[in-house]
């Protein structure tokens, strides 16, 4: 695979959602349904077979995906908001072209291959992280996902119906999981951990969002003396350090990216603020302990401060160790490159509960992503194409 090639496909997608500020690729927005029509545009040029699944997830198959014991990979194409152009697209452009030179190669493809575009695996638009996958995998409940709103009010069935999506079909899809023998997704690294141009993934780091509801009672700026206030939004901006601090000191992370404030006004103590903490470690018992001494740290600030803060889960996953076999067979395949964990989530996290799962990781110099600079050289994704061409021909040829 020539960086030309890859090039060449890439260029194909890469406007789309596409602004000074970075991707907006929203699920069931008009980038993320262009997105989607790409796909089923490639898949079409290639003679796959395309589907779409109750979830919205989008499947192009080569052969009978019937038959069963499928290779099947891909990502997922919805962004965060002002995020970079790699983090989902990266392992559905190399997904079609791995297929290209396998096809090319003439070998005798004895498994059906599939490539999956995930539904909302950014939860930036309804909230939850991996949405198509979890609900494929029975991981989340579909009469829940069905009420989730976004920031407009719209429920996801109602996005999902202008998409042209039937809704009633929403959750877990056991035949179709059941159907899938291995599941591979390339990915952007995002941490500036490999220095090499791909690597295998060991590990997902158990991770969540939880939603901070503060509280306090709204009042005239310039007449409510200081020390009568119940101002919330002391008590948010006080947690936000302490999230900080609770988090550099057990080794974790923690981050406040969103925060809503009501009325939001100049000239007025809020009445309520809404933040939402994404807090991630390397071991579960440190994660547990992180969210544990934020919320007590809020509670007892907002005893001070005479306001009150609620700390709901919204989406919590808990560590994922990808299978060890396809892990190892596929370092070596590759001749050894960095098997290395990562902090950031992925679908491959929610199907390796239920099927044979690896990810290969393709460098990012900038160590950037959810961010415009986040970045793969064209030689280095060309060089990921490579390598997940050689793991579907091992997986699906042999
Ligand atoms: C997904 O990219 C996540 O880790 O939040
Ligand atoms: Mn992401
Ligand atoms: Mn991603």
């Amino acid at each position: 695979m020539t960086s030309q090639r890859f090039s060449a496909l890439w260029r194909s997608l890469a406007p789309i959602g596409n602004s000074p500020h970075g991707y907006h690729r929203s699920s069931w927005t008009y980038p993320d349904l262009a997105c989607r029509e790409w796909f089923a545009e490639e898949a079409a040029d290639r003679g796959l077979a395309v589907e779409t699944d109750g979830n919205g997830n989008l499947w192009a198959w080569l052969g009978d995906p019937t038959a069963g014991d499928a290779v099947v990979t891909g990502s997922h194409l919805d962004s965060v908001p002002g995020g970079g152009g790699y983090d989902g697209p990266l392992g559905i452009v190399s997904a079609f072209l791995a297929l290209d030179l396998l096809l090319e190669r003439g070998v005798e493809v004895r498994r059906p291959v599939g490539v999956v575009a995930f539904t909302e695996e950014e939860g930036s638009r309804f909230g939850m992280a991996c949405l198509g996958s979890r609900l494929l995998t029975g991981a989340l409940d579909p009469e829940r996902a069905a009420a989730l709103r976004d920031r407009d009010g719209v429920t996801l069935v109602e996005a999902m119906k202008s998409g042209g999506v039937e809704p009633s079909l929403l959750g877990p899809d056991p035949v179709r999981l059941k159907r899938i023998g291995a599941f591979v997704e390339l990915h952007i690294e995002q941490g500036r951990a490999l220095a090499v141009p791909v690597g295998v993934a060991s590990a997902i780091w158990p991770h969540g969002r939880w939603r901070l509801d503060f509280a306090g009672t709204g009042n005239h700026a310039g007449t409510t003396r200081m020390d009568e206030r119940h101002d919330p939004m002391l008590t948010f901006a006080y947690t936000v350090l302490a999230a900080n601090k609770e988090a550099r000191l057990r080794g974790g992370h923690a981050t406040v990216g969103r925060v809503g404030v009501e009325p939001n006004a100049t000239n007025a103590i809020p009445t309520t603020v809404t933040a939402w903490l994404d807090a991630r470690a390397a071991e579960q018992s440190t994660l547990d302990g992180l969210v544990d001494a934020i919320g007590t740290r809020a509670t007892e600030r907002a005893a001070r401060d005479g306001t009150s803060v609620t700390l709901t889960p919204e989406s919590v996953s808990p560590v994922t160790e990808f299978h060890d076999g396809l892990r190892d067979r596929i370092a070596t395949l590759l001749g050894g490159v960095p098997v290395l964990p990562t902090g950031a989530g992925h679908d491959a996290g929610a199907l390796a509960a239920h099927v044979p799962t690896a990810m290969l990781f393709v460098r990012n110099p900038t160590g950037v992503s959810h961010a415009p600079e986040e970045y793969a050289t064209d030689e280095d994704c060309a060089a990921g194409v490579e390598a997940l061409a050689a793991v579907l021909e091992e997986l699906a040829c042999r």
